[in-house]
């Protein structure tokens, strides 16, 4: 069956600038879309058009690093560093998700969260709990979200409440696949939680499940000065993006590293011929203190960026204000570093929608070919009188909150 909704339809094509449509028609059968067009075609003429007036239609967002386990620590424990915060604050909260209860209930709260916010589509970091991460699993799939779901191993240099031994997360890996390998929305990623909580012997064990079983992989990279000294202090010189490529866990697979802040040249030259897509999350490296990553520096060496919240490094669970400041991070680092030109608007919003769609498929940007997954947005009606299309866009990232967001679609269906 054919649909067809009408507003002005706004993505980006590519990140240097908005495409628009003005009071166009997004025709979709099913999950996709089939065409988007000012003008509608002969062919569609007979069926009913659903007008929705003055309104954005507009991709949804996709948030490339999260922790879904961590959603109760926004905004707590800010003015430690990383490490002790994750010692401190995160474990102490993530051993509570062996409890199913507990667990149904934070997963149920944080997948509501990113709905209202418009992130259709999340890679989130479960706990080391494989109860916990099923429960993840079964709410992203009850509330039809787009998921790549990780339970988080570990095996030292963490509580030992909260560490599993190897075969015991190879073993829990194994049930989850054999789980879930069905499941077209919701799909499982390794996620060793960072090098300092793994081995050697560990991340060979899971780049081979990795390899064995085709599965994504998620982890962190280059965060903190402290944490990289730390894993040469582990592993030896060799660098924390090798080490991680030496065991199969750098873009053999597709492969998402959140933060990467401090890449040197080795890094960046392996990280761009891997295809490894780096997750900025601005909020989280302000919270952390943890450095502001040079998203210039890398597009221009041709290294994949994407965007992420890292909820609970990152205070906020939504995607505008991870969008925002992006650009507020970019034009800050360009004040010490003019050779780092500032991300434009739609730079950023590409990072937030196209590109973050990208690693779910065809999915980010309103054209044929692509999942029908969108947002209706009904700004107020001053903006409507005042401003274009373009900035009643960037007045809503910068401004809006849920309430603007009327309608949300992933694969064609209302959420
Ligand atoms: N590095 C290892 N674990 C974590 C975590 O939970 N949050 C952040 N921001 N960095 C990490
Ligand atoms: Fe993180």
């Amino acid at each position: 069956m054919t649909q067809i909704i009408k507003g002005h339809i706004i993505y980006t094509e590519s990140p240097e600038s908005l495409t628009i449509v003005e009071n166009g028609y997004l025709i979709f059968e099913k999950d996709q879309i089939v065409g988007v067009t000012d003008q509608l075609p002969e062919i569609y003429q007979s069926l009913d058009v659903e007008d929705l007036g003055d309104v954005l239609i507009v991709p949804g967002f996709y948030d490339l690093h999260t922790h879904g386990g961590q959603y109760p620590q926004c905004g707590i424990g800010m003015s430690h560093h990383l490490l002790d915060w994750l010692k401190d604050y995160t474990y102490e909260l993530e051993r509570k998700f062996e409890e199913p209860a507990f667990a149904k209930r934070v997963y149920a709260f944080f997948a509501e969260a990113l709905i209202s916010y418009g992130t259709l589509g999340a890679a989130v970091f479960g706990t080391s709990s494989f109860m916990g991460t099923q429960i993840l699993f079964d709410t992203f799939i009850d509330k039809g979200l787009r998921g790549y779901i990780g339970k988080v191993c570990m095996t030292r240099n963490a509580p030992d409440f909260i560490i599993k031994d190897m075969a015991t997360n190879i073993e829990d890996m194994h049930r989850l696949v054999e789980r879930y390998k069905d499941q077209e929305r919701v799909k499982l990623i390794v996620t060793p939680r960072f090098a300092p909580t793994s081995t050697h012997e560990s991340l060979e064990a899971l780049g081979q499940l990795s390899k064995e079983h085709d599965l994504p992989v998620q982890s962190h990279l280059d965060e903190t000065v402290d944490e990289i000294k730390w894993v040469h202090s582990l592993y030896g010189s060799e660098s924390y993006a090798s080490l991680y490529d030496q065991h199969g866990l750098y873009g053999q697979r597709p492969t998402l590293m959140a933060h990467g802040i401090y890449l040197d040249e080795e890094e960046m030259t392996l990280t761009q011929k891997r295809g490894v897509m780096l997750v900025h999350c601005p909020d989280s490296n302000l919270n952390i203190a943890s450095g502001i990553m040079p998203v210039r520096k890398y597009m221009n060496q041709g290294i994949l960026v994407g965007l992420g919240t890292d909820i609970a490094g990152g205070h906020r669970i939504s995607m505008a204000e991870a969008t925002v400041r992006c650009v507020q991070l970019s034009k800050q680092l360009s004040v010490e570093k003019p050779e780092y030109q500032p991300l434009l608007f739609s730079e950023a919003y590409h990072m937030a929608t196209a590109v973050g769609g990208s690693f779910f498929g065809r999915v980010g940007k309103l054209k044929a070919g692509f999942k029908m997954d969108c947002l209706v947005i009904d700004d107020l009606p001053l903006y409507k009188e005042l401003y274009s299309v373009a900035d009643r866009l960037e007045k809503f990232v910068y401004t809006g909150d849920d309430r603007w967001i009327i309608r949300r679609y992933i694969d064609g269906q209302r959420l």
